[in-house]
């Protein structure tokens, strides 16, 4: 009698588990980002977005961290599969410390949850070297990812041992401590553009695919003033001695591509925004080019979003130092306490670019 009584309340306890687990699944629609994360860490999503990543000396890396780039890739493509396979060799070459992903994560729209099929389709059957599955790979949400759930990419950070997405923003602290050249901290600032858009968008009919942005919870007006109050809290605070903000879609930009007025709002007001705070480097995906600008202020900025979409034009703004288009591929980058290099890869493994940035104190 006793164990039966044990058992049912066993039982008892599994199926309420189970119900406030589905009853926390239907509430991530709702609009509050905050309780999201909470909800989050009550299911066992590991919030370690304040965990920082230490990193020692790389003898395979030529300067003190060396780390990938990529955008605008999960679209389950030859075409796809083909960078990734550079990317494998470029990052066990490298010793590759993580990936920056710069959103459009999937094509057409998103992932509906976090066992639809194109979590295995469009990313885990893809990069498949151990040499970027081993790795932290610190993810953005781009505007396709918004069109279904972007709260199940937040979500399958839990699932996976590589997919870092701590929320659909957020900051990761990375220190180098190595021997072979000084110290240094690098703070990724990860921003969703969809998101921070909401505060400057003058109605849904300004913005793109106003029938669904217009339900999205997370790109609305409030959410958008909430990102933004953050953004202006975590970039004055920064000490880190490089402070690169990323996010899917561009603030300067020379790519043929049309464009809303409430994305022109959000880049004008982010624009003010990194050189305010003497953000070093500010690098997106988005336009399916590969650019290199630096404006009056003196931020650098990286367009990089040509993993594996059709690519788009791209022609030169006063700004550009660098561009091109008319291929696939990713960027490596090269990071030292006063210097930043970047080798663009094309889908055959050839360097077509190469760039320098300096640091910026801030
Ligand atoms: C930018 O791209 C255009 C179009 O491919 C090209 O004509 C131009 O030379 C490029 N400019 C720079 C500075 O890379
Ligand atoms: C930005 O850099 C300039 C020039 O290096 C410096 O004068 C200014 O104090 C810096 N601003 C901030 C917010 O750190």
């Amino acid at each position: 009698m006793k164990s039966v009584g044990k058992r049912k309340t066993i039982i008892v306890l599994f199926l309420s588990t189970i119900a406030l687990y589905e009853c926390g699944r239907a509430n991530i629609a709702r609009p509050h980002l905050h309780v999201f994360s909470h909800r989050a860490a009550n299911r066992g999503i590991p919030d370690k977005s304040s965990d920082p990543q230490h990193l020692a000396d790389n003898p395979l890396c030529p300067a003190s961290i060396c780390f990938l780039s990529i955008g605008d890739f999960g679209v389950g493509t030859e075409a796809q599969a083909k960078v990734a396979r550079q990317m494998g060799n470029y990052a066990e070459k490298y010793g590759a410390a993580f990936v920056l992903g710069l959103g459009d994560n999937f094509y057409g729209s998103g992932v509906r949850s976090t066992n639809d099929p194109q979590w295995e389709s469009k990313f885990e059957s893809v990069y498949t070297h151990n040499a970027l599955r081993n790795i932290p790979w610190y993810m953005s949400i781009g505007d396709h990812d918004h069109l279904q759930s972007p709260l199940a990419q937040v979500e399958y950070t839990k699932d996976s041992s590589r997919w870092r997405m701590y929320d659909l923003y957020y900051s990761k602290h990375i220190y180098f401590t190595g021997k072979s050249s000084k110290g240094f901290s690098l703070q990724l600032v990860v921003t969703d553009s969809v998101g921070l858009e909401g505060d400057v968008a003058t109605g849904p009919a300004s913005r793109r695919w106003p029938e669904i942005i217009e339900h999205d919870p997370t790109a609305n007006k409030a959410a958008g003033a909430r990102q933004f109050a953050w953004l202006q809290d975590v970039l004055p605070k920064s000490t880190a001695d490089w402070l690169i903000v990323a996010g899917h879609r561009p603030i300067l930009t020379g790519g043929k591509r049309s464009r809303t007025d409430s994305e022109q709002a959000f880049m004008t007001r982010m624009k003010g925004i990194c050189g305010q705070h003497n953000v070093s480097l500010y690098i997106n995906g988005h336009d399916h080019t590969a650019q290199h600008l630096v404006d009056e202020a003196g931020v650098n900025y990286i367009v990089n979003g040509l993993g594996g979409y059709d690519v788009h034009g791209v022609h030169a703004l006063p700004e550009t130092r660098w561009n091109a288009t008319d291929f696939h591929g990713f960027a490596l980058h090269m990071l030292s306490h006063d210097r930043m290099e970047v080798k663009w890869v094309d889908s055959s493994g050839n360097v077509v670019g190469h760039i320098n940035i300096p640091r910026r104190s801030h």
